[in-house]
């Protein structure tokens, strides 16, 4: 059982869901209460202004799955509730289908299973690199580090030039987790705006410079030359779409390789278990997905009046859809609170359901499964230093800084 108590919807309507220290704490108290007693909730966001959350698996899928009933178009960040999504109809993840497919289809093919296979040595070397230099023996901070991973795969994939990688990891925090002290730069709103000016004129300025060259072989050059329907991507698509390929990689793997260290130090057996035989780790990367569930949630408007377990949404309200809940959903995961790399099946919907299902899935996949290989090659062992310092989002579940000391293998 989770810690914290929470017995009452008293209890319950105490909790601000839209609060970050409420997430820095432990939400599954709170999460389990309401599979069980508040299947619909409703929270006040504004004056009169409510919102809907969703917390059990098979609801989570059919908000996040269905997208006639509950559509991307109005926005699907908890950061954005309240005021409608500017990118709606530019940015994939803002579209229903069928504009959502014909953008995802041509984009997809360079992201799939396939394609990404090719880039298993050059991951290996580039995580190689991340880790190369770290102290045996003395505590070091993996989550600082693990802030960079996303560019070495995702921002080489893309094209971004190595010597911006240290300002868009920035921006994207930034962007990802504005009320966080590590990046916030003011108020949250002023922290949002500048690192959507400062992302959106990067991209701006290098669509420019790549339409006046040729031949980039990489995937801001495929994005640029992909056919939508019928037609390219315009420059302001293209952009936006960049933008979000950005923060999809950048917000999320680092804090799932936290969160699989982490939960490896404390439960030492796993961390036998999949040192001692590789064969286990693609259970641990899957568990870890399902454990840290980096991404908390998504949103999405209902369009009409549906019926959910727990009662009717109706039409116009925003629900979110809790997917760290539905991971850890006793109706479908046996012991949800227990980390088991042997848990099988594993349906964790990490990666989110339906149509927006992760389209950077088979590289977070590929990146994370070498990261704990070469991670488990490299150390004998790892102990956590101090209280990790959890990052203070209502969006992302994450860590900001974890102190480990790791002992080296012979062989690493
Ligand atoms: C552990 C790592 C990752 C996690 C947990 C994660 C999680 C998610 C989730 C839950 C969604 C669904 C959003 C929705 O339903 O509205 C999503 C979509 C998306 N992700 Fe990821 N992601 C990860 C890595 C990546 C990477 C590496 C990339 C880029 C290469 C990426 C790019 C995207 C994009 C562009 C979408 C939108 C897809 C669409 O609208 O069709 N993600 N991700």
């Amino acid at each position: 059982m989770p810690a914290g108590v929470i017995g009452t919807a008293a209890d319950l309507a105490a909790v601000d869901l839209l609060d970050a220290g409420f997430h820095t704490g432990d939400p599954h108290a709170v999460w389990t209460y309401m599979r069980e007693h508040a299947r619909l909730h409703r929270q006040e966001y504004a004056p009169g202004r409510m919102f809907c959350s969703v917390t059990r698996y098979d609801d989570v899928c059919r908000v996040l799955g269905d997208h006639d009933a509950f559509t991307s178009e109005r926005g699907t960040v908890i950061t954005q509730l309240g005021h409608d999504d500017i990118a709606s109809g530019l940015l994939m993840t803002s579209c229903d289908p069928p504009r959502h497919t014909e953008v995802r289809r041509p984009l997809g093919k360079r992201l799939s299973a396939g394609a990404v296979h090719a880039m298993e040595s050059g991951i290996r070397h580039a995580v190689d690199r991340v880790f190369a230099d770290v102290p045996h023996d003395q505590p070091w901070d993996l989550a600082e580090r693990a802030l960079r991973l996303p560019m070495v795969v995702a921002g080489r994939l893309l094209g971004v030039p190595e010597s911006d990688w240290d300002n868009l990891i920035r921006w994207a925090a930034m962007a990802a987790a504005p009320e966080d002290p590590d990046f916030a730069i003011g108020a949250r709103t002023a922290t949002l705006t500048v690192a959507h000016h400062q992302i959106f004129s990067y991209f701006t300025e290098l669509i420019r410079s790549r339409r006046a060259s040729i031949g980039h072989d990489d995937l801001l050059g495929h994005l640029l030359s992909i056919q939508a329907g019928a037609q390219p991507l315009s420059d302001i698509e293209a952009m936006y779409n960049s933008y979000s390929l950005l923060l999809g990689a950048n917000a999320t793997t680092p804090h799932t390789v936290s969160g699989a260290v982490l939960a490896l130090a404390r439960n030492p057996g796993a961390w036998r278990s999949a040192r001692d035989d590789e064969a286990r780790v693609p259970g641990l990367v899957e568990e870890a997905l399902r454990w840290t569930s980096a991404a908390s949630n998504f949103m999405r408007y209902a369009t009409r009046p549906t019926r959910l377990s727990g009662g009717i949404v109706e039409t116009g309200e925003p629900v979110v859809a809790w997917i760290g809940s539905a991971n850890r959903d006793e109706a479908v995961f046996p012991d949800p609170h227990t980390f088991d790399i042997t848990r099988h099946p594993n349906r964790h919907i990490a990666f989110g359901y339906g149509p927006h299902y992760c389209v950077g899935a088979p590289l977070a996949r590929l990146t994370f499964r070498v990261v704990c290989e070469q991670f488990l090659r490299r150390f004998e062992s790892v102990e956590i230093i101090g209280e990790p310092q959890r990052l203070r989002s209502s969006f992302i579940n994450g860590t900001t800084h974890l102190r480990v000391r790791t002992t080296g293998r012979e062989q690493a």
